[in-house]
């Protein structure tokens, strides 16, 4: 498994909680563990209004959450509480009117390589970022894992 979107239209709305955080697996995850969150994911993300992408890669999460502020705050405090993973840091939370993944009630993908950097300048790893860190890092990291998945995305359909 390496990429898996699913594309539905979002509904217009006002501000929105953009929230980004970081996570380790607290065990070895199959291929069955993702799809149990992903179906969970994409049923409630849908009925709250909620769009973003997963990605994991190194036993590590990066999770990128848009939508209602009211419904991230209650789905962070279950996602946090989820015993599947662990040492959960919240890196980055903003007020914003536009989705970056307007597209996805929760993309999926497992970004392979180990560089922490692409060849094309693009960051194609997480593990290196940590809570704390400059909030620009941070925002430009969330910006270059949403031009990886999109491009991932845009090529696996081709
Ligand atoms: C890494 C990770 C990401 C998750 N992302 C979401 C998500 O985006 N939306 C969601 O509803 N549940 C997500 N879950 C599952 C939640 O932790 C929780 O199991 C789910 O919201 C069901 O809660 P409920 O049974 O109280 O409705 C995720 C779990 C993990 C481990």
């Amino acid at each position: 498994m390496s990429s898996v979107a699913e594309r539905n239209g979002a509904p217009r709305d006002g501000a929105l909680k953009y929230l980004v955080y970081t996570s380790t697996a607290s065990r070895e995850m199959r291929p069955e563990d993702f799809e149990s969150i992903l179906r969970t994911a994409r049923e409630r993300n849908r009925r709250v209004g909620i769009t973003g992408v997963l990605l994991f890669r190194d036993d590590c999460f990066i999770q990128f959450l848009e939508g209602p502020p009211a419904e991230i705050d209650a789905l962070l405090d279950d996602i946090a509480g989820d015993d599947r993973h662990e040492r959960l840091r919240v890196l980055l939370t903003e007020t914003t009117t536009e989705r970056s993944f307007a597209d996805w009630r929760m993309g999926f993908g497992t970004p392979r390589s180990t560089r922490s950097t692409g060849t094309d300048g693009v960051r194609d790893s997480f593990i290196d970022l940590t809570a704390g860190e400059d909030e620009g890092v941070v925002r430009q990291a969330a910006e270059d894992f949403s031009i990886w998945f999109k491009v991932r995305e845009r090529s696996a359909r081709v």
